[in-house]
C-alpha cells in the first residue's frame, strides 16, 4: 500500500495512511516519513497497535534512538520503561497513577509548559514519537505551535533584534514557572543550563524558526528581567491561534513531531486516572551553540 499523507488542521500537521508499525518500514517508507516531516513538522498515524519492541524498531528505521538519562525525578529503580523510553505517562513502576503530590507527578506537569523536547540538552532531540496505550475519559491533548509560521510574522526589527541570540534552557527555568523548585544538589547539578541559539534554521527546508521552550530562562548578555520578559512576549507570540493544532488522542495513535521547528504542550486530565503515553526519540545531530565552560 503506498504512504498518503493528507494535511489535516494548519499546514504543518498531515495524517498518514498506508504505514503499519508492527512490520519493518521499506526504505521508500522511511523516505516517505523523512520527507513528510520536513514539510508537515508534525504527523500523525492512527490505529496502530504496536507494543514496545515494534515502537523501537520503528523508531530505530529514522535515526539514532535518543536515551533518557536522568531527566527527571524518577530514580533508576523506579522507571517503568527502558531507557529508551521517555515515560510521560503519569504511572509509577506498577502502573498506578501517581499520587495527587507526588514530586514526580507535579515535576512532570513542566510538560504543560510549551517546549520543544530535550532543549535542556546540549544536543536536543530531533523527532520525538509518541504512542498512545491508553488515554483518560476526558483531557489529555497535545498542542503543537509551528516556530516557522511564528518567525516569519515577526517584524523586522525583531527578527534583527533576536537573529545572533543564545538562551540558557534547564528543566530548572520551566519549572520554577510553576513554583516547583526543591530539589537536591545531585538534582540541581544535573539540571545545570545548556545553551541554544534562540533562531533556527532548519537543514533541509532552509526555513528559520524560532526554537523557543519554556526551559529558555536566560539569554547569554542580556539582564534577566529583560530576558525574561522577550522570550515570554515571543512565546505568546508563537502560540497565537493561527500557529496551533490541538491532537484529541485515540487508543493506537503515535503522533511524531520535529522538535526543531515545533513546541508543544499537554493539557489537563483528571489525575487519577491513567494516562499510559510512551514517547521514543530520535536524537539530534549537533549542539546548536557552543557551551559555556565549565564553571
Ligand atoms: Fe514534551
Amino acid at each position: 500500500m503506498p504512504v498518503t499523507i493528507r494535511q489535516i488542521g494548519p499546514c504543518f500537521v498531515g495524517e498518514v495512511e498506508g504505514i503499519d508499525m508492527t512490520r519493518p518500514l521499506t526504505s521508500l517508507e522511511v523516505e516517505a516519513i523523512h520527507a513528510g516531516m520536513d514539510k508537515h513538522a508534525v504527523l500523525v498515524f492512527h490505529d496502530q497497535p504496536i507494543d514496545d519492541a515494534q515502537q523501537l524498531a520503528f523508531t530505530r528505521s529514522l535515526g539514532e534512538i535518543e536515551l533518557t538519562h536522568n531527566t527527571g525525578l524518577r530514580a533508576a529503580s523506579e522507571y517503568r520503561l527502558p531507557n529508551t523510553f521517555a515515560d510521560v505517562s503519569n504511572l509509577d513502576q506498577n502502573n498506578r497513577p501517581f499520587a495527587r503530590d507526588d514530586r514526580r507527578r507535579l515535576f512532570s506537569l513542566g510538560n504543560r509548559l510549551w517546549h520543544s523536547d530535550s532543549s535542556f540538552k546540549a544536543v536536543p532531540a530531533k523527532y520525538s514519537l509518541l504512542h498512545a496505550r491508553s488515554i483518560p475519559s476526558k483531557g489529555g491533548n497535545t498542542e503543537f505551535a509551528y516556530m516557522p509560521a511564528a518567525y516569519d510574522a515577526l517584524d523586522d526589527d525583531t527578527k534583527r533584534l533576536i537573529e545572533d541570540l543564545v538562551c540558557e534552557h534547564s528543566q530548572l527555568y520551566s519549572r520554577a514557572q510553576l513554583g516547583f523548585t526543591e530539589y537536591s544538589d545531585e538534582e540541581r547539578e544535573r539540571m545545570k543550563p545548556v545553551r541554544q541559539v534562540l533562531v533556527r534554521r532548519h537543514p533541509t527546508t532552509g526555513r528559520k524558526s524560532l526554537y523557543l521552550a519554556s526551559h529558555a530562562g536566560a539569554i547569554v548578555g542580556w539582564p534577566m528581567p529583560e530576558a525574561r520578559a522577550l522570550l515570554r512576549d515571543l512565546i505568546e507570540h508563537a502560540t497565537q491561534p493561527e500557529f496551533v493544532y490541538a491532537h484529541k488522542w485515540r487508543v493506537g495513535d503515535l503522533v511524531m513531531w520535529d522538535n526543531r521547528q515545533t513546541m508543544h504542550r499537554a493539557r489537563p486530565f483528571p489525575a487519577h486516572e491513567p494516562r499510559d503515553v510512551r514517547r521514543t526519540t530520535v536524537a539530534g545531530d549537533a549542539p546548536t551553540a557552543a557551551q559555556a565552560e565549565a564553571a
